[in-house]
């Protein structure tokens, strides 16, 4: 199945989405709202390399939790806070180990690399990275054969920020050379109004403090969907109405989107109902599910489960996943079982 589902929390793909998105992005630690231990920490460590000024780096920090809750943003926060450049990449875009050594190469002091999707880096070029980031050396083999001979060569003194949706399937070495494991945090609703807010301040659009409510109970919890659904609901006030959100063209745009009380859409109220319907409340496999909704099972775990076990929708258990009552009430609500 590949609908594009608006709540998905993947990053943007269309080009204007994405300078929209980059541009109601956070650039300080006091414009990030929420996850407020994370920012503790992070302003500790930043305050104290800052203070030894002795040219010691920050420690490489691992983020991992849900996508859409904040972590490429993060990282650019840190950057800025440093007064340091940040290099962005991710873990499928370096292919091979030569094209790690290159973005290695080319970094300064200080620089900051983000590595996104951390956990999908081949095994060829994690083990460069090993070294890298452990003791700033780059291990390279030149040429082939009984000639063949390795050298090792000085890299930069720089910090890897790593994210990840799972750090279950990040490889136990790479873990341990992260002297930060932070978690993100589903954010709070409150939190959630005051993004929205934010964002209808830089995108210059009124909103009402009910409509806004309301929009942060549908958002999942989940800066990027909110900001998302904000831009779909103030397109819908723009055409029906005169720009202006409240309460009745946010209802009246939700339900065009078919995104329910809890925020959830229908991809997400259908796998619910294929499990139910199959299962009842016996649990089933992830391939399973996989398979009754025809996606991939890392995409049932990374984007449709997080939220829905969450909101105590779905559980995890030994033999699988189950639907719970409340999500059976939830799927009743909204006429799904029979
Ligand atoms: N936009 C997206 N995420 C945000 C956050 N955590 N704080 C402020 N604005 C945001």
């Amino acid at each position: 199945m590949t609908i594009e589902r608006l709540v998905e929390p993947t990053a943007a793909d269309d080009k204007e989405e994405e300078r929209i998105e980059i541009s109601l992005r956070p650039t300080t630690f006091s414009e990030y709202i929420g996850q407020e231990h994370l920012k503790n920490n992070l302003k500790l460590a930043i305050e104290a390399v800052k203070k030894r000024n002795d040219g010691s780096t920050l420690d490489h920090i691992l983020l991992y939790g849900p996508p859409g809750l904040g972590k490429t943003t993060m990282a650019g926060v840190i950057a800025h806070e440093l007064g340091a450049s940040l290099r962005v990449t991710s873990g499928p875009a370096i292919e091979r180990a030569g094209d790690l050594a290159s973005i290695l190469t080319n970094l300064k002091d200080g620089d900051i690399l983000f590595i996104d999707e951390i956990h999908r880096l081949r095994r060829a070029v994690e083990e460069v990275l090993y070294s890298a980031m452990e003791d700033y050396k780059l291990d390279i083999v030149i040429g082939k054969g009984p000639a063949a001979r390795s050298v090792r060569l000085d890299l930069p003194h720089f910090t890897v920020i790593g994210a990840t949706t799972r750090t279950g399937s990040l490889a136990g070495p790479l873990r341990d050379r992260f002297g930060i494991i932070h978690r993100l945090e589903y954010y709070k609703e409150p939190e959630i109004e005051q993004i929205i807010n934010r964002t209808a301040g830089i995108l210059k659009t009124e909103i009402r403090p009910e409509a806004t409510e309301l929009l942060a109970t549908r958002s999942r919890l989940t800066p990027r969907i909110a900001n998302r659904i904000f831009k779909r609901v103030r397109d819908f006030a723009d055409v029906n109405g005169d720009g202006i959100i409240d309460t009745k063209v946010a209802e009246d745009a939700l339900s065009l989107m078919e995104i329910d009380e809890l925020g959830l859409d229908p991809a997400d109220r259908n796998m619910l109902r294929l499990m139910y319907e199959n299962y009842g409340e016996r649990p089933v496999g992830l391939t399973t599910i996989a398979a009754l909704t025809g996606d991939e099972a890392t995409t049932i775990e990374d984007f449709y489960e997080p939220y829905l076990l969450q909101m105590g929708l779905l559980a995890r258990t030994p033999k699988g996943r189950v639907v719970t009552e409340k999500g059976r009430k939830h799927l009743q609500d909204k006429g799904n079982v029979i």
